[in-house]
């Protein structure tokens, strides 16, 4: 894969496009699954089915959310490892991507109630305003190396839900302080539902390099601040100083 010499947003987005379109040809599962799950087809979906118990259903039960008459939408979706779940639970599912090829991948699977689309990376241009109840990303913006493009996310996540309409979003909360194209991260672990996260959280700092799989980190309070800024009202978050960092709420 040849790196990324983003100098513009729209630079980053075709090189985000170019890598996880190749990302998804090489190996679309193993880039996509958590580092311990086999890669074979039934636990990669097996895995998506233990995030969606984890993730998704105890948060719409927190938020008072019936999906059934609802409409949901992910943010780069993949190959549809939680479309399978989320589909099942929702009258309609809308997954979207920046690679064109991992849309071609869980259209391939021809999921009842299910549709996929790709967008630029940065917004939901194709969706309606206020056509969705639910709107959700997960392993996404941890990969996103311009926070414009994860900001304009949160500014599109509250222009396409419906008033009361509800969001989770998941991405790297950790400290972090850039250095060009080089960053310092520190923060607490939290290795997920799939394997055992030691009873004491010992903080590690590490140094990354910037490209589009090691993307930018947001911090807890910039995170709620940009979401509010949008109309969206923060009402839960977790895994505050993680690299499991989540932010719901809900539309006005
Ligand atoms: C690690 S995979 C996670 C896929 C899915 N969320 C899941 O949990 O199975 C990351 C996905 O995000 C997509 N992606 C990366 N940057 C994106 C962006 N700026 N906008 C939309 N999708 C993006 C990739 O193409 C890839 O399909």
């Amino acid at each position: 894969m040849t790196d990324a010499s983003p100098n513009t947003e729209k630079t980053w987005l075709d090189a985000i496009r170019r890598d996880w379109d190749t990302r998804a040809r090489e190996n679309a599962r193993a880039y996509i699954n958590w580092p311990d799950v086999p890669n074979e087809e039934n636990a990669f979906f097996a895995s998506g089915k233990t995030d969606y118990d984890h993730y998704v259903t105890p948060f719409l039960e927190k938020m008072n959310f019936d999906p059934r008459e609802k409409t949901a939408l992910e943010i780069g979706c993949g190959i549809g490892r939680i479309a399978r779940w989320m589909s099942q639970d929702f009258a309609q599912y809308i997954g979207v991507d920046v690679s064109p090829e991992m849309i071609r991948k869980a259209s391939s699977y021809n999921l009842p109630r299910a549709q996929f689309q790709a967008v630029s990376g940065g917004d939901l241009a194709g969706i309606p305003s206020e056509s969705v109840d639910f709107v959700w990303s997960f392993a996404v913006f941890q990969h996103v190396p311009d926070k414009r493009a994860i900001f304009n996310y949160f500014r599109e996540a509250a222009r396409v839900l419906r008033s009361g309409g509800i969001f989770r979003l998941h991405m790297k909360g950790l400290w972090t302080l850039p250095l060009g194209r080089l960053m310092l991260e520190a923060g607490f672990p939290d290795r997920g539902p799939h394997q055992k996260t030691p009873r004491f959280k010992i903080p590690f700092v590490r140094l990354r390099y910037l490209d589009t799989w090691q993307g930018r980190s947001i911090g807890p309070d910039e995170a709620v601040q940009h979401c509010e800024s949008t109309g969206l009202e923060v009402l839960d978050t977790a895994g505050e100083w993680t690299p499991m960092m989540w932010i719901g709420g809900r539309k006005k």
